[in-house]
């Protein structure tokens, strides 16, 4: 047996919820868990740079199958040296395995028990995505952590339906875990499936759990169904995978399902909301969130967060980010996401704090009252 690439070590759970306070061991280095991972689905955490991203803190970062291999090519990337090398990143990188994208973005889907066909996004050619091309597109970018193809669907889907795709994500799962080349420095994640069917969650990770993957995501939430929902799957799924191996609750960024998520034990999260939002002009603070166009802050020469020690924040004021903004000058883009990837990662260090010291019912009492959420 080979030592597996990726590895979990729990240090402290809370003593009064699920949150776990762990490190996730890769070939590029150990980081602490819970974290909070940026988006670069094109090899780019759109408007940050690699450098800003190591001065904010950042842990690991996302990159995707679907865009990567249509554009430029998984190929060139592994003539490149890998998308490490490509980027200029050298920490743990985690790659999506493109169902969702095929799912969300791609033209004439059509699923067969072998993949699925669907014409590319951007020039209209029909390509074919299987289980067994996922794991060679993401063996050729060379991520840290690669997932397995899954089928996407919507969240409101009859029993019957959620099941059939439930057994075929299974295995699905289980072809790309026989055609996976580099066993010994990339981790495939399995995913669990099943919407907000109990009996199906349970189906899909008990099926995924006897496979023995190096950890495990929960899939298909985050796509419309209510926040409660979204808790109550997790109250039922987490418990069902193995403490040993961390977890990952995928498409999850909102400050509230962050710290929701934590506590029912995930210890990895991934979204474009700060970044999509900070483009847009839309920031978040310690006082909930702030879109930075609006008139009243004209002539604000305050900080976008006053209680935010990030490098906009202590250089720059609101006034003269919102000329920015006015101005349609691309600064503005890097400020704000700069500033939000910042807040949810300093967010996230300070809920591993709190879980150390059996507070995180607490901290999530003071971050949901400061917000404005409310924290029932
Ligand atoms: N990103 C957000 N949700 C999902 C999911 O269910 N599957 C995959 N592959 N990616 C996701
Ligand atoms: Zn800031």
């Amino acid at each position: 047996m080979t030592e597996p690439a990726i590895k979990y070590r729990l240090i402290h759970q809370d003593k009064h919820t699920g949150a776990r306070l762990g490190e996730i061991i890769t070939p590029h280095g150990t980081y602490p868990t819970p974290m909070f991972m940026p988006v670069g689905t094109q090899a780019s955490v759109k408007n940050i740079s690699t450098r800003e991203l190591k001065e904010m803190g950042a842990e690991f970062i996302l990159g995707n199958t679907y865009h990567l291999w249509l554009r430029p090519g998984d190929e060139l990337i592994a003539q490149a040296g890998g998308l490490h090398k490509f980027m200029n990143w050298d920490q743990p990188i985690l790659t999506d395995s493109g169902g969702f994208q095929v799912f969300s973005l791609a033209g004439n889907r059509k699923l067969t028990e072998e993949g699925v066909t669907f014409r590319n996004h951007l020039n209209g050619d029909v390509m074919f995505l299987s289980p067994e091309k996922a794991m060679s597109i993401e063996n050729n970018l060379g991520s840290d952590v690669m997932m397995s193809l899954d089928e996407a669907i919507p969240y409101f889907e009859t029993y019957d339906y959620v099941k059939k795709s439930v057994e075929r994500t299974s295995r699905w799962a289980e072809r790309g875990l026989k055609a996976h080349r580099r066993p010994n420095d990339q981790g495939l994640f399995g995913i669990v499936q099943g919407a907000g069917f109990e009996k199906l969650r349970k189906q899909s990770a008990h099926d995924l759990v006897s496979l023995d993957f190096p950890g495990y995501a929960v899939g298909g939430l985050s796509v419309g169904e209510s926040k409660i929902e979204m808790n109550r799957v997790l109250d039922f799924t987490t418990p069902l995978l193995p403490p040993t191996k961390p977890r990952y609750l995928m498409g999850v960024g909102s400050v509230d399902s962050l710290i929701d998520g934590a506590i029912r034990g995930i210890d990895m999260f991934d979204c474009v909301l700060p970044t999509r939002i900070g483009r847009k002009g839309t920031v978040m603070t310690h006082k909930g969130r702030l879109v930075i166009k609006n008139g009243k802050y004209k002539a604000d020469f305050t900080p976008l967060d006053e209680d935010c020690d990030c490098y906009v924040c202590q250089n720059y004021t609101r006034a003269y980010i919102r000329h920015l903004f006015n101005a349609n000058e691309l600064l503005a883009q890097n400020f704000a996401s700069y500033h939000n990837l910042y807040f949810l990662l300093k967010m996230m260090e300070e809920l591993r704090v709190a879980i150390a010291h059996d507070a995180v019912l607490e901290f999530k009492e003071k971050v949901f009252s400061e917000y404005g959420f409310n924290a029932s």
